[in-house]
């Protein structure tokens, strides 16, 4: 197996692909709301244009839609519409203004056009190919896009963590071009924290999850109790394990399918000797609305017309108590609906015993990473993750297509 960093390549003179996950969210204008994605690749970009790479930047964002598949005129023109929203051209702007310095965004993701630019890079250039996905090939990982792709390059760097479980031409396809290919200091980085976690904690571990599903989480859960010493279960899925205990949730959000495998994680962790906290007292509103009424209650006492939306405060206490033994902790999924004040109290707590205990903490996911960022607490984490479905998908242990095709044998 080799694994390569891109310390260990040469790319002075060279056109290096660099595929970055600036999938970011955007303002209704189409501007850049949130840059981290785009700032945690800065590093590996600047270490390539200081030792005089020509860099070539792919990047995938939103999921646009294929015209070509429109049944009708008016379908054709609306996802056009959408479509035009999700040019790269914002991206390029804010990386400009991140790098101080120019950067080239070519208006299509490859071709003659695209290959005449490469062509003209100097060391140190920074050109950005327009969004990945416009292009049909890539979510079916096309061998024809990769090898296209492939053409624009010498070396292959990959430092989209945030897209590493896609299997996309662009993510997976390109690399079996290049024997020099190399993970970047984002991907890098991620990995060593991932790893830590699965393969070498120290230990007590604790993992917190939350989330609306329990089958969304069913995967990281199944892993973790292989793993954990102790498992945290917060947010709308723990609910359904209210349910499953014969508990009355009132109007809470339920997941019917997950309430057997809510079941059966609870015997599991029992017969693994994992220890598994569920809250035992919520928050809960008569709607789900900022401005609702509000009151505490405890385990089973959530009344029809009532829902939780947040964990109670004897849970909070008895999550920190448990955290607060807790040498490494791994966290995914909100504990509430911290998007809403009167429901935050538990996503905030948890956030700011992480931030101010001494444990290694990981915190992976969306919606959790913009949890702590509301509470202003992310620079107080051992690490945050730019990935969403691929940190859950690293919490599952499986094989991540777009880092296995950087470890393999060429
Ligand atoms: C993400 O935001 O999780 C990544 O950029 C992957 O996006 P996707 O789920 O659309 O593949």
């Amino acid at each position: 197996m080799r694994k390569l960093g891109l310390e260990d390549l040469d790319v002075s003179g060279k056109r290096v692909l660099l595929r970055v996950d600036f999938n970011v969210p955007q303002n209704e204008d189409g501007t850049v709301r949130d840059d981290t994605r785009i700032r945690g690749a800065l590093r590996s970009i600047e270490y390539i244009r200081e030792h005089n790479g020509k860099l070539v930047l792919m990047s995938h964002l939103g999921r646009p839609k294929d015209p070509a598949k429109a049944e009708t005129d008016d379908e054709r023109a609306a996802i056009e519409t959408a479509n035009a929203k999700l040019k790269l051209d914002p991206v390029a702007h804010r990386l400009r203004e991140l790098i101080g310095g120019t950067v080239i965004k070519a208006d299509a993701v490859v071709g003659a056009k695209v290959e005449a630019t490469v062509e003209a890079l100097q060391p140190g250039d920074i050109l950005l190919l327009e969004n990945t996905r416009f292009h049909p090939g890539e979510t079916r990982n096309s061998p024809e896009l990769a090898a296209a792709l492939a053409k624009l390059g010498d070396v292959y760097v990959s430092d989209a963590f945030g897209a590493i479980h896609r299997a996309h031409a662009s993510t997976e396809g390109i690399a079996h071009h290049f024997k020099q290919r190399a993970a970047g200091f984002l991907l890098a980085a991620e990995i060593e924290y991932f790893d830590k976690i699965l393969n070498d904690p120290e230990r007590p571990l604790a993992a917190i999850l939350g989330g609306a599903k329990v089958s969304d989480k069913i995967g990281a859960i199944v892993n973790l109790l292989e793993l954990v010493d102790l498992l945290i279960i917060g947010g709308g899925m723990c609910f359904t394990f209210w349910k499953a205990q014969g508990h009355s949730i009132g109007d809470s959000l339920v997941d019917e399918e997950g309430i057997d495998t809510a079941r059966a994680i609870v015997a599991k962790a029992q017969e693994k000797g994992v220890e598994l906290l569920l809250p035992v007292d919520a928050v809960v509103a008569d709607r789900f609305a900022a401005d609702a009424a509000t009151k505490v209650v405890g385990l089973g006492a959530i009344e029809p017309g009532w829902m939780g939306l947040d964990i109670g405060p004897e849970t909070v206490e008895r999550f920190c108590e448990a955290l607060r033994r807790a040498k490494t902790v791994v966290w995914n999924g909100p504990l509430g609906v911290f998007e809403m004040a009167p429901f935050e109290a538990g996503t905030r707590a948890i956030g700011e015993l992480l931030a101010e205990g001494d444990m290694l903490s990981v915190v992976g996911g969306g919606d959790t990473v913009a949890a702590i960022a509301k509470f202003g607490l992310a620079d107080k984490m051992s690490h945050v993750s730019t990935g969403g479905g691929a940190s859950l998908e690293m919490l599952e242990g499986r094989e991540l297509p777009g880092l296995a095709v950087l470890t393999d044998a060429p």
